[in-house]
């Protein structure tokens, strides 16, 4: 099998490459992606020599680019590109429809033109909006995105529905919830956490710090998008979470215990525009359809990518110069001066 993976620079790209060029030695695999900031060929070191492993770095909004590399032989496209940071799409929403949007529109027409056999949109729960207390999201949830970042995916969602229901393009939707686990660039909240606990700084919470998010092991994810890619049925959406939802103060109280620092360093902060309050998912349909199951307890996932930033404190630190210092001054100069 031949796949186009794009976005494989990323966090979840690069885990997903990983993820199936070990599971399947004899898959092909074009890896496309532009290396934004959050792109970083270190993640994908280990395969450099891998023969079945070719990185092209192309913008998916380049069309002639995108119809040349499909039209070679691909048979699945899986599409992780898009700009993914919330925080950044309040800042700049633009490039987040251009990439999000558009760019997914782009490899629809490519994959059309080729009669590709699946197109997988890696989306996210975040395009269900917020839910109450009680409730989980399921794939009938109706959409009713809140931020740039989310109404972008839900614009590319919804173009991936309509090449299905008008071209009969064989897609599929995936909506997972919050990942984490190795590789995650550190603007996200674990991340985050980690490295600025790591390093005695204040630690930024947005609000009253009780937002839930339902976290899943980045592993987790990427065996749910090889079992969509198999088995999933033309044109339906799914969703993929491991009821495991936890408010922002109980993630960063585990972080610090385990790192031994202290509760101090927690800095209560303007909270985010449009924040949503929760997330959660039903991942019955994904479980009963397709045999998924998560491999990885919330406990053993987080001690896990604890160790794994600890025992790769360069890998981060090369990170967080440049382009980085200047959004993180941006993001958080004000608001840790002014604290909520
Ligand atoms: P990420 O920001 O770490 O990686 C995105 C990758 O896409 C980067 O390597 C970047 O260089 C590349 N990219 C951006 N614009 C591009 C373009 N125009 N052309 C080619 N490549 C481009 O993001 P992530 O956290 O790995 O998320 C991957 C996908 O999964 C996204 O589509 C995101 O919406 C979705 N998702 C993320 C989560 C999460 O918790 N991180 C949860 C559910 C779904
Ligand atoms: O639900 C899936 C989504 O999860 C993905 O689609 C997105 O790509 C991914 O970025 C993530 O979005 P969130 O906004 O939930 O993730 P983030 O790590 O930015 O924030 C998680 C929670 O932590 C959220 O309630 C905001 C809060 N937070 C975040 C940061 C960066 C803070 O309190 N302080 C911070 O400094």
């Amino acid at each position: 099998m031949k796949l186009l993976v794009t976005g494989g620079a990323g966090f979840i790209g690069s885990n997903f490459v990983l993820y199936m060029l070990k599971k399947y030695p004899d898959y092909q695999i074009v890896n496309v992606d532009t290396l934004t900031y959050a792109g970083n060929l270190e993640n994908l070191k280990s395969i450099e020599n891998d023969p079945n492993h070719v990185f092209v770095k192309a913008d998916i909004r380049d069309a002639a680019k995108m119809d040349e590399l499909i039209g070679q032989g691909i048979d699945v496209v899986v599409n992780f590109a898009a700009e993914s940071h919330v925080d950044r799409s309040i800042m700049e929403p633009d490039i987040f429809v251009k990439t999000n949007v558009l760019g997914t529109q782009v490899l629809l027409d490519a994959a059309k033109k080729h009669g590709i056999s699946k197109f997988v949109q890696v989306s996210t729960d975040e395009v269900y909006g917020t839910l109450g207390e009680t409730g989980l999201f399921s794939e009938a949830t109706p959409l009713a995105p809140n931020s740039p970042y989310s109404a972008s995916k839900a614009g590319g969602d919804l173009l991936v529905r309509a090449y299905h229901e008008t071209f009969g393009l064989p897609v599929n939707i995936t909506r997972c919830s919050n990942n984490y686990g190795p590789y995650q660039f550190p603007e996200k909240l674990i991340p985050l956490i980690i490295s600025k606990a790591s390093e005695d700084e204040p630690l930024p919470i947005y609000g009253d710090g009780m937002n839930i998010r339902d976290w899943l092991y980045v592993e987790d994810h990427c065996s749910a998008i090889d079992l969509v890619i198999h088995k999933g049925r033309n044109g339906e959406v799914y969703n993929i979470g491991g009821n495991n939802e936890r408010t922002n103060v109980h993630i960063i109280k585990t972080i610090l215990k385990q790192l031994g620092k202290s509760e101090s360093l927690m800095t209560y902060v303007k909270d985010r525009p449009g924040h949503d309050r929760r997330y959660g998912i039903d991942p019955t349909k994904t479980m009963t359809e397709l045999g998924w199951k998560p491999r990885h307890s919330f406990e053993t996932g987080i001690r896990e990518t604890i160790k794994w930033y600890l025992d790769n404190k360069e890998w981060w630190t090369r990170i967080q110069s440049g382009e980085y210092q200047e959004y993180y001054s941006r993001q958080y100069g004000a608001r840790l001066g002014d604290q909520a």
